[in-house]
């Protein structure tokens, strides 16, 4: 099976460096790697943040592990050549349409939560967010009022089929889970949202295992702060899942944590940390690699049938964390590769 390996850009190639670390410890001879450039790196070596080369060996892969993009070099970059659209494009391009980004706390870091521990460690949710539609790919632009003033606009849409098939990946994840179901929305005030609420009624008849509930976003994010332990899968737009997932990882305790997988309708996947390219810290050994290594774990389950490998490396970063492995995000001052270490001493 072939792994793609895009590492991208900021600490993105010291945290991949760290996950094949513990990737090539288990031995898995049946994979092989094929390592491509991505977002500004990719824009700086050869003019596009998503080259055909890329865009190939992603299509050409069973599974793809994605380090992060963004770099403030390419910030003034005209919109379709900077770093993001390198991540927005793979998942367009790909169909990579529902994005499971688990929030669990390891008992270890419960106070490493900006949250009570108490609160903290109530939590284990799962927020599936849509990938392929909502504001982020509506029609967008810079014009001009009649009165001459500068606007920008963003269309926010969704069509019922893509409501749909977010629904039943949501509804699925919750029958395998504690079968709670809550769709996230701002339907009081926005059209899409009212057809997603509808919809995902709709959907639910063939769930009936399935408790389902609505909540407003503006709601919800009060609600992950005030007692996230009642949350078991959420369901939500692209939009206010890339919010509230990023909420979701300081419940936990760092975003440095939280792995993610974004899946096509076959199974096919990237897996990325939730987290960014961190410029601040880029190329100082401090970023943490456990949410890339975890998200390795994520591959190795959903999309390379291997759950025995995948247990082992979330065994080992747990035990890792027991042993007392801190990086600086999570209060301590271990290095990359000293997380890294950490990790494959308990593998
Ligand atoms: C994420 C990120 C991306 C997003 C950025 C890098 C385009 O924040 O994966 O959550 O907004 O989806
Ligand atoms: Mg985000």
């Amino acid at each position: 099976m072939r792994v793609a390996l895009l590492a991208g850009d900021g600490i993105g190639p010291e945290i991949m460096a760290e996950a094949r670390r513990v990737l090539d410890a288990l031995g898995l001879d049946d994979l092989t790697y094929e390592e491509a450039l991505v977002g500004g790196a990719a824009y700086k070596a050869k003019g596009h943040p998503l080259p055909p080369e890329t865009l190939d060996a992603a299509k050409r892969a069973d599974a793809i592990l994605f380090g992060a993009v963004g770099d403030p070099d390419c910030d003034a970059l005209e919109r379709h050549l900077r770093p993001e659209q390198a991540i927005l494009g793979l998942r367009k391009e790909l169909t990579l349409f529902s994005n499971l980004r688990p929030a669990k706390v390891f008992p270890q870091l419960a106070d490493a939560s900006a949250l009570k521990a108490e609160v903290a460690s109530s939590i284990d949710l799962l927020i599936v967010r849509e990938l392929n539609g909502d504001v982020y790919f509506g029609e967008k632009g810079m014009r001009k009022t009649a009165d001459g003033l500068r606007e920008g606009y963003d269309v926010m849409s969704y069509n019922e089929a893509e409501v749909r098939r977010i629904a039943h990946s949501a509804f699925k994840a919750a029958q395998v889970r504690r079968k709670k179901l809550c769709s996230v929305d701002k339907a009081n005030v926005l059209e899409t949202s009212q057809l997603w609420r509808d919809v995902v009624i709709e959907v639910s008849a063939d769930y009936p295992d399935v408790e389902l509930s609505h909540m407003y976003v503006d709601n919800a994010a009060m609600q992950l702060v005030r007692d996230p332990g009642q949350f078991d899968v959420i369901v939500t737009g692209n939009l206010f899942g890339d919010i509230l997932s990023d909420q979701a990882s300081m419940c936990v305790g760092s975003i440095g944590m939280l792995a993610s997988a974004s899946l096509d309708a076959n199974g096919k996947g990237l897996y990325e940390p939730i987290h960014g390219s961190a410029p601040d810290i880029a190329g100082q050994g401090k970023a943490n690699p456990l949410a890339t290594i975890l998200s390795a774990a994520m591959m190795l389950r959903y999309s390379l049938n291997k759950p025995e490998a995948a247990d082992r490396i979330e065994k080992a970063v747990a035990t890792a964390l027991e042993n007392g492995a801190r990086s600086a995000d999570l209060g301590g001052s271990m290095t990359t590769r000293e997380m890294g270490d950490a990790v494959l001493a308990a593998l």
